[in-house]
């Protein structure tokens, strides 16, 4: 199973003439403060239910814009990229990202949310053995451009973001930079993050997440079989089927939401959820996604035999363009001529221009060299009915980080075939 993300925020300086002589403002009282409010620091569980209230809303708007397509990507790869953008925004433009961000800034101070950010990202990046998970940050930035020394260490500092001085007056070179640089972060898998550039982009903010993992216990490659996934209650495709016998893997059945949630874990520090609605029940599941709902999901899960369990192998893509999105999680101001982004350069003549963010994900039965050498616990012999779980129609999944319980990903799958 493999994800690969990567988002870009394309930055534009709009009004070449008039208003473009800095002006020095800071906003008020914004200023990152380094050690103060203690109290109130975000931890990294805080931090994931925040990330997940946002991965759910940010969910329901892409899901709403492009129904019964594919949905993939990644919470946390946008959120990061936003936080850092916030580091150089100011007033309505800074709180409406944080916001946006689903934080409370009543109660979550501006300092906090960086470092939690930032605590976060550190933990995720320690090398484990077993899941691959690396991300990082880019500032691709014209280089004529001043940027503030503060918002430079800032972003070093807290995000470990880097800077990379950019002739954007030559866009196909600019844009052949940037690519080449999310190709070869991404192993490849993502090739053109950006496809257009004009002579007006000054900045692009890129961050990259690459995941990798391996089932803790693989799907046999011997048992996958061509077999039928439903689009609706007439249409079907073929796809690959992957077939799990007597999996032992924590399970829920939720009657009240119709339907059966199914974790399947990885080696190492990483785990996805699995959500299959029961037939024409998927906007129901959708509409009641809420961090309450996954932490009922996640608390009820007890590990049960599933005799047969069915997964569809595939690798889809998605490419969004956030900027048409994200004004409706109320950040607005960032992509107008209003937008504030003073503490960037000390001047407001900076907007954002697009969000690109595309995402691949691969799931199949990665490990089958090792099936056979691979032990399965049976610790719990209860006796119940033969259970078959079928992902052959429309399923979520939800991969986190099981450390922080950040979700790294969300992913709804209506077509393996690609739509
Ligand atoms: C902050 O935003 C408000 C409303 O958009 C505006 O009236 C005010 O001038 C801005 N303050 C600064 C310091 O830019
Ligand atoms: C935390 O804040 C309190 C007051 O808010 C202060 O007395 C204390 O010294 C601070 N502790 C640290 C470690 O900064
Ligand atoms: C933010 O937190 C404060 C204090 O806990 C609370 O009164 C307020 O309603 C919260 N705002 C939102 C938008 O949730
Ligand atoms: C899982 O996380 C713990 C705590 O961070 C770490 O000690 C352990 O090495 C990690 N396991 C793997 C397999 O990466």
């Amino acid at each position: 199973m493999v994800l690969f993300v990567a988002l870009g925020l394309l930055m534009a300086g709009f009004c070449p003439a008039v208003i473009c002589e800095p002006d020095g403002t800071l906003g008020r009282n914004t200023e990152v403060q380094e050690d103060q409010n203690n109290g109130t620091r975000v931890d990294s569980l805080a931090l994931a239910s925040i990330n997940t209230d946002f991965a759910f809303t940010l969910y329901k708007e892409l899901a709403l814009k492009n129904p019964n397509k594919n949905v993939i990507f990644s919470p946390l790869s946008i959120s990061a990229a936003l936080a850092i953008l916030s580091l150089g925004a100011s007033n309505n433009t800074l709180e409406e990202i944080l916001e946006g961000l689903k934080f409370n800034l009543t109660e979550t101070p501006e300092a906090d949310i960086h470092r939690g950010f930032g605590h976060l990202l550190h933990m995720l990046s320690q090398p484990g053995d077993q899941v691959q998970i690396s991300i990082g940050n880019m500032m691709f930035v014209e280089k004529h451009l001043q940027i503030l020394a503060e918002f430079k260490e800032k972003a070093r500092a807290l995000y470990q973001a880097e800077i990379s001085g950019t002739d954007f007056q030559q866009p196909h070179e600019a844009k052949k930079l940037i690519n080449d640089y999310v190709k070869k972060q991404t192993q490849g898998k993502i090739k053109e993050l950006v496809s257009d550039l004009d002579g007006k982009t000054l900045m692009m903010l890129v961050n990259y997440i690459y995941f990798k993992g391996k089932w803790k216990r693989p799907f046999d490659a011997r048992f996958t079989f061509e077999s039928h996934f439903y689009l609706d209650q007439k249409r079907t495709v073929k796809v690959p089927m992957m077939k799990i016998k007597d999996l032992t893997t924590p399970y829920f059945r939720d009657e009240d939401l119709s339907c059966s949630v199914v974790e399947l874990k990885y080696r190492g520090n990483a785990s996805a959820l699995f959500i299959l609605p029961d037939e024409g029940k998927m906007q129901q599941v959708e509409a009641s996604l809420q961090p309450e709902t996954l932490k009922k999901w996640k608390d009820s899960l007890r590990s049960r035999k599933i005799n047969q369990l069915y997964m569809p192998k595939f690798s889809i893509t998605t490419d969004y363009s956030l900027e048409k999105i994200l004004p409706q999680l109320g950040i607005r101001e960032v992509f107008s001529t209003q937008a504030d982004l003073s503490r960037i350069t000390g001047a407001k003549d900076l907007r954002v221009s697009q969000v690109v963010h595309k995402a691949v994900l691969d799931v199949a039965e990665t490990g089958t060299e090792a099936a056979a050498a691979t032990k399965v616990g049976y610790g719990i012999a209860l006796i119940l009915n033969p259970l078959r779980v079928n992902f052959n129609r429309a399923f979520l999944m939800i991969i986190f980080d099981t450390n922080t319980q950040i979700p790294l990903f969300m992913a709804k799958v209506t077509n393996p075939r690609g739509n």
